[in-house]
């Protein structure tokens, strides 16, 4: 959430009046929540209700069943869950200094067994703010960040053209993946000034094979989020082994590129924000490679995921796609390419954007561990308690968004707008929300600016989507 929202935005009863008044608040143990078993919780509840991937389906419905606030309990890990702007608005305003999210306890095993740093992902406490500070300055300025347009637009030129080349009648055959390879190769040019070629016909060995350790890192530590990471190291599992390999080639191949980048210290264009954190940062190198590995990392697929719902909401609603494409055509002359100037007079596009993220957001939700009791509402929660943050709940509930189902931008351009900022938070809150958030925002609106302009986006059905969280 935008410093400048939360100002404007009015402090709720729930946030002002009851902060002082935690001896009037009820305990944990008062909030509702879904039938709590012994040892499984709400484990066997949650698989009928179609499993973890359907999870944030589960979370909409335990919302509307309990109201703002309820209390899960999945095996021994329990959490409350907040899905409404007043409860987001008070935690806001209570945060200290170090806001923390749960651990991700495989990634920092991976860390401490080879001796390397904590990135800011994982990071906690004081040296998470120093690490934060350093990236903060450069990465969260949109100044800044609009300065990295054309190398944006340098990938995305090649990204058109690549589907251009593997257009079959209008159909392309695996568009995430083709996606996941244009934000992969952005983030990279961003982060390391190279080029892997991801987008060309033929991939090179180098390229593909980091590629492929990210996935790999990515698809092996959830197993080890819900059973004990110690186990699997123990034991040596297939996991664990996977998972430390896919580490051992990711931090291989970012550091030959940070080397590189560190060496060369004389003609910085002003567009290297990252060369500029290097040589200026007192973080140490090993806390360089870690922060900057962990921004590629956060880059990839969530920009990946949220452009295929952009392209998917555009092709489901043909109104809003010809209006945009009259707003790119009235801002951007034919022969120029869109750039971040043309940005600032596009309302539209950004409540495509918006819209798009608020009925699909790519990260369904957040969370945060107290560092201290905290009172939320109407209960009082103790320190250690870990809150989940619902973005997904707050996008789909109609006391919040009108006709929520419905892809609807101009939602977002009413002149006397009634939309709460603390219900719409796809990159988080507060001083932890997203870092790339700026730079994300940027790769999507120029990516539906170029593909917009040159394609026509058509559904090729109406059928309802299953979502998977
Ligand atoms: C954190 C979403 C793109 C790097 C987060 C969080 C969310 C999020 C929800 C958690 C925030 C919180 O707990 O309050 C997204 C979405 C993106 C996106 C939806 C794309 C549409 C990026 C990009 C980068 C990035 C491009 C890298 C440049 C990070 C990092 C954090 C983070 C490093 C941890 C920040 C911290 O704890 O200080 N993101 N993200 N993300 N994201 Fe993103």
């Amino acid at each position: 959430l935008d410093e400048k929202d939360a100002v404007q935005t009015p402090l709720c009863p729930h946030a002002a009046s009851r902060a002082h008044t935690a001896h009037a608040a009820h305990s944990l143990d008062a909030i509702p929540g879904p039938t709590n078993w012994p040892l499984v919780g709400s484990l066997v509840e949650l698989l009928r209700k179609g499993g973890l991937t359907r999870q944030h389906e589960a979370l909409v419905d335990y919302h509307k069943k309990f109201g703002k606030i309820f209390r899960m309990k999945l095996g021994s890990f329990e959490s409350v869950h907040i899905g409404a702007p007043c409860l987001l608005e008070a935690l806001y305003r209570k945060e200290g200094n170090y806001p923390q999210r749960l651990e991700i306890k495989p990634w920092k095993a991976y860390r401490d067994l080879r001796d390397e740093a904590y990135g800011l992902l994982i990071l906690e406490g004081k040296d998470w703010q120093r690490v934060r500070s350093a990236f903060q300055q450069k990465l969260m300025k949109p100044t800044e960040v609009v300065k990295l347009d054309k190398k944006i637009n340098q990938v995305l030129v090649d990204f058109v053209s690549r589907i251009k080349n593997i257009n079959n009648n209008g159909k392309i055959e695996d568009l995430y993946f083709e996606l996941n390879k244009w934000s992969f190769e952005t983030i990279c040019l961003v982060l390391y000034e190279k080029r892997f070629g991801l987008l060309q016909e033929e991939v090179n060995e180098e390229a593909m094979n980091f590629i492929t350790a990210v996935k790999t890192m990515m698809s092996t530590f959830g197993m080890m989020m819900v059973t004990p990471v110690e186990l699997h190291k123990s034991l040596n599992t297939r996991t664990w082994q996977d998972h430390t390999a896919a580490w051992d080639r990711i931090f291989s191949t970012a550091k030959v590129y940070i080397d590189k980048k560190m060496k060369t210290n004389t003609d910085r264009a002003p567009d290297d924000l990252i060369g500029d954190i290097l040589h200026h940062s007192c973080l140490t190198k090993k806390e360089l490679y870690a922060a900057i590995t962990e921004l590629q990392i956060g880059g990839v697929e969530t920009t990946a995921n949220s452009m295929l719902w952009a392209i998917f909401n555009l092709s489901r609603n043909p109104g809003a796609q010809k209006k945009l494409l009259e707003e790119i055509r009235a801002v951007v002359p034919p022969d120029q390419d869109p750039c971040g100037e043309h940005l600032k007079t596009m309302p539209y596009l950004k409540a495509c954007l918006k819209e798009s993220m608020r009925l699909s957001p790519s990260v369904p939700f957040t969370s945060r561990t107290l560092d201290k009791d905290t009172v939320l509402g109407d209960y009082a929660i103790p320190k250690g308690t870990v809150l989940m943050i619902n973005s997904h709940a707050l996008g789909s509930n109609e006391a919040y968004f009108d006709d929520t189902k419905q892809f609807k931008p101009e939602r977002w351009l009413r002149e006397t707008s009634t939309i709460n900022p603390f219900a719409y938070v796809p990159f988080g809150i507060g001083k932890r929300m997203c870092i790339g958030r700026r730079l994300a925002e940027l790769q999507l609106q120029l990516a539906m600016c170029w593909l917009v302009r040159d394609f026509e986006i058509v559904a090729t059905d109406s059928e309802p989507l299953d979502k998977m969280s």
